[in-house]
């Protein structure tokens, strides 16, 4: 063993490095506080580990990135740990770096003849940033996507050179797949290069000035190892521990959707970056070459120039000051920007939303289908339960509710002036529509100009079903077979199993459409078609197919239509119309309206 080692040696001359490395000689003996610079290389080792793992499996392309990282999260084995640990490394490294710099400037280890070094540290704090930034769009999901949106628009504001910086920085005219494919480039190749550089120049320089002791001096000099290789260990394995009881705290890290250009989202920076932004709200107009170029321009100067300031005692404890303001303006905004957005309701409702989102792309992902050629983004763009909700919002809610609200769940902005749709199509909605007790009120006809208010003339259906107060036991009976049987025809899958169970009874219900009700002398066929039947009537819908998916989608198209309201139609706009919605919209909405979007059976247990 001896002799190969020796052999080794000869060739290598390594146990002259060795020697080099362990047996450096600390003044003053070993320090806990000389562990931030193993701390940190620690850190950078992890990165390095994790991120080639996490490249083995990325694949950077605006329809394949998010979808890799999706696999790296939920599929690949241990991939969430991986992710976890990289993305929380990272948030650890940057607070180890300001608190490595605070360190070294406050036993003042910055001056002379330290100075450069203490330059290639600033370097790295900045490459670090650098770092973040670019691997925060990486996931191209959607939290990702906006925040470096709204980051590379901050580019544009540079005087002169402005437009030109974005172009480059984001690959094109377009931000897009291109912006992708250049962050990789700088987040995989560019930044970690120059980080070894930095590193390597930082620890050569750091050796050749050697430790800037701590004095007074405890005891005599010893050598690195093994006193203070032992305490750098310590620290590395709390550094680890520390990132790894993140990665379970947060349950990892998050995915949110796949960018997705057409989604309005609530875009903000990761937390560290917060504070920038809280900033830059404060400069409006020609104010912003201020906040995003003037003043940090100015700040990133004057902690170059610490150094030099630092010669004189005076100097050095305007450092001091200025680095303790700097914090506490950090500390104070980020506080302020995450204050505003807990009392921000609007801002709270959209991250409720993309919270949402996030879970149902899991949902969809999972399904049998999987995620399709084309990527993800066109899972949740074409999925009902997603789409629905959003569509009725806009265009429907000023008029509808949905169970009373909006369809997302918030409050109406006016009362509804038109039928609430929740449970369209179903008996139970139907049996309340024929209520004399319910049609004229606002889950019904109430807001619609078909009842009069004022009890003057009301219209034939409202007239017809207030006359159906005090109806025998035996017409009550008659009448819920009838809506059974207009029910049917919506086909609604949530009232399969029931249609066909009642068929006798849905068979009955529609010979009583013509045959009327015991003790009232119209019968529904006078006045609606059905079952293939017209009737003479042309303002009043014909009840064949009544709100199955066909009839509903045709109806939203044109209301006016004489199969519907004819010339009757109060305000139920025409969506066939150019401009208003797509076919696909109008199908989104009508299958959220009948219950009817991808779930996951749920698996039985024997
Ligand atoms: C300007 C008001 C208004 C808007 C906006 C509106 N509707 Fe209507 N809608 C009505 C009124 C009023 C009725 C009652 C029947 C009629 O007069 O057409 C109605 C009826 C309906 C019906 C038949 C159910 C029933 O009880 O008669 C459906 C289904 C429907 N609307 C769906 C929609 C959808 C989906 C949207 C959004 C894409 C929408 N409506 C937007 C006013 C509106
Ligand atoms: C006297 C004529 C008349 C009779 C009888 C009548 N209806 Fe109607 N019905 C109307 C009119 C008119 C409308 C259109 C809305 C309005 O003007 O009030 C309507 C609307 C409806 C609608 C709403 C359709 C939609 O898509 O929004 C349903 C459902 C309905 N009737 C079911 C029935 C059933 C079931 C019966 C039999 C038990 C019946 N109607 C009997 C005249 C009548």
């Amino acid at each position: 063993m001896k002799a190969l080692l020796g052999w080794l040696d000869q060739r290598t001359g390594y146990k002259k490095i060795v020697n080099e490395i362990l047996f450096e000689n600390i003044p003053g003996g070993p320090r806990w506080r000389y562990i931030w610079g193993s701390a940190l290389t620690f850190c950078i080792f992890v990165q390095f580990a994790t991120g080639i793992m996490l490249w083995m499996a990325y694949s950077p392309s605006s329809q394949t990135a998010w979808e890799s990282v999706y696999f790296i999260q939920e599929e690949m084995n241990a991939g969430w740990l991986l992710r976890g640990i990289h993305h929380y490394a990272a948030q650890l490294m940057t607070v180890l770096l300001i608190l490595h710099l605070m360190q070294v400037v406050i036993d003042k280890a910055y001056t002379a003849p330290r100075e450069v070094n203490y330059w290639f540290g600033l370097g790295l704090l900045f490459l670090v940033m650098a770092l973040s930034l670019t691997g925060y769009l990486l996931p191209w999901d959607q939290k990702g996507y906006w925040a470096t949106k709204v980051a590379t628009n901050m580019v544009a504001i540079t005087p002169f050179i402005g437009e030109s910086l974005q172009k480059i920085v984001i690959g094109g005219a377009d931000y897009g797949h291109h912006t992708l494919t250049r962050f990789f480039a700088l987040h995989a190749g560019v930044l970690p290069g120059l980080l070894i550089l930095l590193i390597v120049f930082h620890i050569y320089l750091f050796r050749r000035h050697g430790i800037k002791a701590k004095k007074p001096f405890r005891r005599a000099d010893t050598p690195f190892w093994p006193e203070q290789v032992f305490r750098d260990l310590v620290a590395a394995l709390a550094v680890m521990a520390a990132i790894l009881g993140l990665v379970l705290w947060f349950d990892g890290a998050h995915l949110s959707a796949p960018a997705d250009p057409a989604e309005r989202y609530p875009a903000r920076p990761d937390w560290y970056f917060m504070f920038l932004f809280q900033f830059l709200k404060y400069f409006k107009g020609e104010g912003v070459l201020w906040g995003g170029i003037y003043i940090p321009a100015f700040i990133v100067g004057l902690l170059f120039l610490m150094p030099f300031i630092g010669r004189w005692k005076q100097g050095h404890r305007f450092n001091l000051i200025f680095l303790y303001t700097l914090l506490g303006g950090f500390v104070y905004l980020t506080y302020i920007a995450y204050a505003k957005d807990a009392k921000d309701e609007e801002f709270q409702f959209a991250q409720e939303q993309a919270r949402k989102d996030a879970e149902r792309i899991r949902v969809l992902a999972k399904a049998p289908a999987g995620i399709p050629q084309g990527g993800a983004t066109s899972l949740l763009r074409g999925d009902p339960y997603t789409q629905g909700p959003k569509i009725f919002a806009d265009k429907c809610a000023s008029c509808h509710a949905y169970g009373g609200m909006d369809g997302l769940g918030r409050e109406l902005k006016e009362p509804p002036s038109a039928p609430d749709l929740k449970g369209v199509g179903s008996r139970e909605w139907l049996a309340g529509f024929v209520d004399p007790d319910q049609i004229a009120t606002a889950k019904y006809f109430g807001g619609t100009h078909f009842v009069d208010r004022d009890g003057g003339n009301q219209s034939r259906m409202v007239e017809y079903v207030m006359g159906l107060r005090g109806l025998s036991p035996k017409g009550q009976e008659e009448l819920a077979k009838v809506v059974a049987a207009v029910s049917a025809q919506a086909k609604l899958e949530s009232q399969k199993e029931l249609d066909e169970a009642d068929s006798d009874l849905i068979q009955e219900g529609s010979d009583l459409f013509w045959d009327g009700l015991t003790g009232v002398d119209e019968a529904c066929i006078d006045c609606h078609g059905w079952d293939g039947e017209e009737s003479s009537e042309s303002r009043t819908p014909d009840l064949t197919g009544w709100m199955s998916r066909e009839y509903m989608i045709e109806f939203i198209k044109n209301p006016e239509h004489p199969r519907f309201y004819g010339s009757g139609n109060d305000r139920m706009p025409a969506y066939g119309e150019e401009g208003t919605l797509t076919e696909q919209q109008i199908g989104l909405v009508v299958d959220w309206l009948r219950g009817e979007w991808y779930e996951p059976v749920e698996e039985q247990m024997p």
